[in-house]
This record gives structure tokens, sequence and C-alpha cells, in this order.
């Protein structure tokens, strides 16, 4: 039996936060310790550009999102971890899937429906003004990095949901067109554990709001941002609900059932906001500490990290090259030696 594909990506444009290692990463390098799983796992700097028009945070980002990988646990020689970047064969792919992508499904895309709402909230009379065709066609390019290596299993946060789903269309399209099964269709695979982690602003956390707390902080900064956490004005010993705070859910997060249960009681007691803080800024520091370590290390080691990224390229377009000469061969093209 062939074993299982498990395939996810983490866009260059910021620092990890609490929201992609429990969202993305976490559960991503648990399913490429299953047994029977060969995973892929990538740097989404193409996906990362169009949301960030900084030269300079894309490249510090790829570093960073690198050495994150890698201090959580990731280990190179039982998974192809690459820069997207480095697979021209995803571009190529990324072409062949536009010309058979409907365009009313991309209208439908959740990014691209924002930033139309966005300018109609504004009083724009373009409902189009500044979006970009990378925003766009942004699950296109998505759907191109999944179905070239042909994942069965796309470890995600909630709101990248809807990118999978097209996904699957896209490839049961192609499939049916051409007569051929050359696409897997992929899943979604949500951690049932984890909410989207709201962030410091009470929106979900993400790179692109600034509202993060970034995941390898030192203790004394961690403990910062948890402080900065949005609670209500309940005073000690006053009961508390578990909704009251965007912090049960990052305590849940990262604690067993039976600690969440605890935890959800010592609220109910009345625990204070500001012990509440502490025992999660605690947990937190528990499960990051022996990874920031890590992660330091590979930061100040920037050409070690290329140097795994190139190894896994190599092994990446290896795959790659496979796939693409058949889906080109489905399309029409191919060599005029051939029949
Ligand atoms: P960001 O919004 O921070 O730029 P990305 O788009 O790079 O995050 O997402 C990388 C992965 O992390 C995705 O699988 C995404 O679903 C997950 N993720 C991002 N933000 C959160 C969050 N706040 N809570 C849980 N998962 C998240
Ligand atoms: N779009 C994803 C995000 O913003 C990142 C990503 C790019 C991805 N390509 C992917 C995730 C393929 C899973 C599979 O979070």
């Amino acid at each position: 039996m062939s074993k299982k594909r498990v395939l996810t990506g983490v866009t260059t444009t910021g620092i990890p936060h609490l929201g992609n290692y429990a969202g993305a990463i976490r559960p991503a390098i648990r399913a490429t310790q299953a047994a029977d799983t060969e995973s892929f796992l990538f740097l989404a700097d193409y996906h990362g550009i169009i949301k960030c028009h900084e030269p300079q945070m894309i490249h510090e980002s790829t570093r960073a999102v690198a050495a994150t990988w890698l201090a959580c646990g990731l280990n190179p020689e039982h998974t192809t971890f690459y820069r997207q970047s480095d697979i021209p064969e995803i571009l190529e792919l990324n072409w062949i899937l536009t010309c058979i992508t409907a365009k009313g499904l991309m209208n439908r895309a959740h990014a691209y429906k924002a930033a139309v709402q966005a300018n109609l909230d504004n009083g724009q009379d373009d409902q189009d003004h500044q979006i970009e065709m990378g925003l766009y066609s942004y699950p296109v390019l998505m759907t191109a990095d999944i179905l070239m290596f042909r994942a069965n299993d796309v470890p995600v946060g909630r709101d990248q949901i809807q990118h999978v789903e097209m996904a699957r269309d896209i490839a049961a399209r192609f499939n049916h067109r051409f007569g051929r099964e050359l696409f897997v269709l992929p899943e979604a695979k949500i951690d049932e554990g984890v909410e989207l982690l709201v962030g410091l602003d009470g929106r979900k956390m993400s790179k692109s709001y600034g509202n993060t707390i970034p995941l390898f902080e030192d203790s004394k900064k961690l403990q910062k941002s948890v402080n900065k956490i949005v609670t209500n004005l309940k005073e000690p010993g006053e009961p508390k609900q578990p909704d009251e705070s965007p912090l049960f859910e990052i305590y849940k997060a990262f604690a067993t059932p039976e600690e969440t249960a605890e935890f959800t009681r010592m609220l109910a007691d009345g625990l204070a906001w500001g012990e509440a803080k502490k025992l999660l800024g605690a947990k937190l520091d528990a499960e990051l500490a022996p990874k920031r370590e890590i992660y330091r290390q590979l930061m100040d080691n920037p050409g070690r990290i290329e140097d795994i990224l190139q190894a896994g390229a190599q092994k990446a377009r290896a795959q790659a090259r496979g796939l693409l000469d058949e889906v080109r061969d489905a399309v029409g093209i191919r060599s005029l030696k051939t029949a």
C-alpha cells in the first residue's frame, strides 16, 4: 500500500506566532511522525509576496519560518522540506491549473471577497481597487502546491479550509476534463482541539495584523505579550467564563483536556485574570523554551538552513518533474517526436 502524503506550508510574511504553531506547525509535525506517512513541508514565499511588499521582511521571515519548523522537530531526513520558490515546477503547474479554474470559483475566495468588501465599505466605486492578481489567484497557487505532491492530507488552520476545498474542486475538474486520474483529491485536516487563536487586538492572530504573540520570544517578553491579552473588568473572586477572554483558547491549545478542565474550574471559582495570565505564560514557556534554544542557534546559522533547504529542493523537484510531465502530456504539450 502506498504511504499517506501529508503536506502543508506557511507563508513567509513575518515571524511565526502561537496561532501558526498550534494551528499548523505542531499538527503537521505530529502527522509527519506517524507511521506510513510521507511528508512535504514548505515555506510559501511566493504566497508571501502577495501580502507583503517588504523584501527585507520576506527574506527575514524565510529564515525565521524555516528555523521554526526545524526547532519544532521537523526532521529533514524524513520530510521533504523546501522553499516554494526553489521548485519552478510548481509555477508551471500553477499556470496549467489557472487555465482550467473557473473565474467564478475565485470570486468566492474569502481573501478576495474580504478585500472587495473593504473597498465597498470605504465607499470605493471600483470594487477591485488596489486588488492585485496575486491575491485573486492565490487559491490556484495553493492548489498547485498541494496537487504537485499528490497530498492526501493538508493540516491547516480553519481559515484555510476553503482553499483546500478549492484544490479538491480543481483536481476533480482536471481529472474529469482530461479523463485521467492524475491528481489526488486532498483533504484539510483540522486539529479539533485548536480554534483559530485570537490576537492581541481581538482579531484573528495573524502575521499580517501585527497582533501576534511571537512563538520564540524570551520568557519575559512572552509573559509581557500574554499580559496584553484582552480580558473584561471582572475582579478577582468573581466567577469567569472561558469565552470571556481569548486567553482560554490559547491555554486550551497548549494544555491536556484535564488541565483545561481544571483551568475552567479555577476561572469559575474566581481566579484573577492576572493569575490566569501567569498560568498561561508558564504553560507556554514550558512547551516552548527547549525549542526556543534550537531556534536561536539556527537563526545564527542561516547557511545551515540554506543547505537543508537546497537538499530538500532536490528531493522535491525529483518528485515534481514526473507528475508535471504527465500533466503536460495530458493537456497536449509534448515533443513532436511522440505520437
Ligand atoms: P498568518 O495569518 O499569520 O500570516 P499564515 O497565513 O501564514 O498565517 O498561516 C500559516 C498556518 O497557520 C495556516 O495553516 C493557518 O491556518 C494557521 N494559522 C494562522 N493563524 C492562525 C491562528 N490565529 N490560529 C490558528 N491557526 C492559524
Ligand atoms: N495559504 C496558506 C496560508 O496562508 C499557506 C499555504 C500556501 C499552504 N500553500 C499551501 C498551506 C499549501 C497548505 C498547503 O496559511
